[in-house]
């Protein structure tokens, strides 16, 4: 089953033609990446995915259901969550308030002076807060709960973002450069904690830049170049593909220049 279906989708900003007829299905329970040299267009297409842009033409469905026109909060609630190339957490508040925070849209509403400390208030503060442990946990990050989230290192950063996303408790979870500013260990480490969400029923639609990552971790990969999918399948193909290589993969490997 794919949950996400993107079909000849174009995205032009003024004269500028930044996507061009984009095609590729995400699959339910997988890992999916994005690729292609800086510029090429991929986090405009999270952009489109989440609402934040709209397609200048084509269409994106998640689930069967037609994203156009839907607003971003409501994408959200439809199962897509996102993390951002650049860390966007709350560095002055601990680790578990940024992750209860994505959670509040589960909350259910009701006016304030009726609801604080009401024992349906603290029963539903209590659930959420064993939420959020548990998604800690996910990103072995539960020991480090009750700390402000500035004190983290730059990858644990990263990985505390992934669980404010799941916080909104998605179906598909997209990563924009997850592996952005990590070492080696820690990229090692995110790939195993990946694995284990994708095990728990997620789809993972991810753009990254480190091949070997990319390779180690995705199913199913696309390639894009200039705002075209110029390739689209398992690891092994992208790699020995003339056109993948040409555009993107040579330059990274001197061995196969010139
Ligand atoms: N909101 C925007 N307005 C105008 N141009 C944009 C906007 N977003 C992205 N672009 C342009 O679209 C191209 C693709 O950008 P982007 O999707 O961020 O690429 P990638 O993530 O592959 O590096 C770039 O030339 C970028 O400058
Ligand atoms: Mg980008």
């Amino acid at each position: 089953m794919n949950l996400l279906a993107i079909r000849n989708v174009g995205k032009n900003f003024g004269g500028l033609k930044v996507l061009d007829d984009v095609s590729f299905d995400v699959p339910a329970g997988s890992i999916f990446g994005l690729i292609g040299p800086n510029g090429a267009g991929k986090t405009t297409v999270f952009n489109l995915v989440t609402g934040l842009l709209q397609a200048s033409s084509g269409s994106i469905a998640f689930q069967g259901r037609d994203l156009a026109g839907t607003e971003p909060h409501s994408i959200t609630r439809l199962g897509i969550a996102r993390t951002f190339q650049n860390i966007r957490i709350f560095k002055q508040m601990t680790l578990l308030e940024n992750v209860m925070v994505g959670m509040h849209h589960l909350i259910s509403y009701r006016p304030l002076a009726l609801f604080f400390a009401t024992p349906a208030y603290r029963s539903a503060e209590r659930q959420a807060r064993e939420r959020a442990l548990e998604l800690l946990s996910w990103l072995k990050l539960e020991h480090q709960a009750n700390m402000i989230a500035n004190k983290l290192s730059y990858g644990d950063q990263r990985k505390l973002e992934f669980a404010r996303a799941l916080a909104t408790e998605p179906k598909l979870l997209l990563l924009d450069e997850p592996v952005a500013g990590m070492n080696p260990a820690e990229k090692t480490a995110l790939m195993d904690e990946i694995r284990n969400i994708r095990d728990r029923g997620y789809g993972i639609f991810l753009i990254e830049h480190d091949m070997r990552f990319v390779m180690g971790l995705c199913e199913r990969i696309a390639v894009l170049n200039f705002g075209r999918i110029i390739a689209e399948g398992p690891p092994e193909e992208i790699r020995n593909n003339p056109d993948v290589i040409e555009a993107y993969l040579g330059r990274e490997d001197p061995e196969d220049g010139p």
